[in-house]
């Protein structure tokens, strides 16, 4: 439960020769139906279930904050993230819980009709780099840089972002924050959410805590995210430099 592959029109071929990642659109891509089965992610260990809802939950983030968003990528962005934050700390609580299961496997799905619809941003632009560059799975490369980058676009965006920590923390905290700290208040939800799955599945929160990236190798990470298609729809433009000073926060 984390691409949505079951309903996007995206596909990633990774080349190991010349350590890319390259995405492609189509519509052909796209099933006629999508079967949801949460008997099929039942055994799925909790640091892998961790990290593919934080591919979900970077999907819909996304989706709803990158240029391309739209009422219709809003809806299912907003309901996906719902539902990642009410069900993935109750499913790690009790891997084989059937309807928490099915809440992740809607998640990840509604996820990808929404960024399907709209588009991702720097988030996956940064994460194919990574990915390609030290060989990281994909949803820990999102864990890893979804609050930076969402610092970094505040400036741009922060009106849409503060909309977020409603299906992020639910009613009460978002009527008690006030307008001008929901921003905030979304992503310090989002780096807590990240401390909780760290010290239940040691998922890593920073690109040190991975012990599989060097410094050395964040200037090519950097070149390769400025490469990458989906840096486009990010709202706020990014520069090398830029890339560079958030790969060094998320170091
Ligand atoms: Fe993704």
């Amino acid at each position: 439960s984390g691409t949505g592959s079951e309903v996007t029109m995206v596909a990633v071929v990774s080349d190991t020769e010349k350590n890319v990642k390259m995405a492609f659109a189509s519509n052909y891509l796209m099933p006629h139906a999508a079967i949801l089965d949460p008997r099929m992610t039942q055994t799925l260990p909790p640091h892998l279930t961790a990290m593919t809802a934080m591919d979900a939950m970077t999907h819909a983030v996304e989706a709803y904050t990158c240029m391309a968003a739209n009422p219709i990528s809003d809806a299912y962005a907003t309901a996906a993230i719902k539902k990642v934050s009410n069900s993935l700390f109750s499913v790690l609580d009790n891997t084989t819980d059937a309807h928490g299961r099915l809440e992740l496997a809607q998640a990840s799905t509604m996820a990808g009709i929404a960024f399907s619809n709209s588009m991702v941003g720097l988030v996956h632009s940064l994460g194919h780099a990574l990915g390609a560059v030290a060989h990281l799975p994909h949803g820990l490369c999102m864990n890893l840089f979804l609050p930076y980058v969402l610092e970094y676009n505040k400036e741009v965006n922060g009106d849409k972002i503060a909309e977020l920590l409603l299906p992020l923390a639910g009613p009460d905290i978002y009527a008690q924050t006030p307008a001008h700290l929901r921003a905030d208040k979304a992503i310090s939800t989002i780096l807590t959410m990240r401390d909780r799955l760290y010290s239940l599945t040691k998922l890593p929160r920073t690109l040190s805590e991975t012990g599989k990236v060097t410094e050395a190798q964040l200037d090519e990470v950097a070149e390769k995210a400025l490469n990458d298609g989906s840096i486009i729809y990010n709202p706020k433009e990014a520069s090398l430099e830029d890339l560079k000073s958030i790969l060094k926060k998320a170091w």
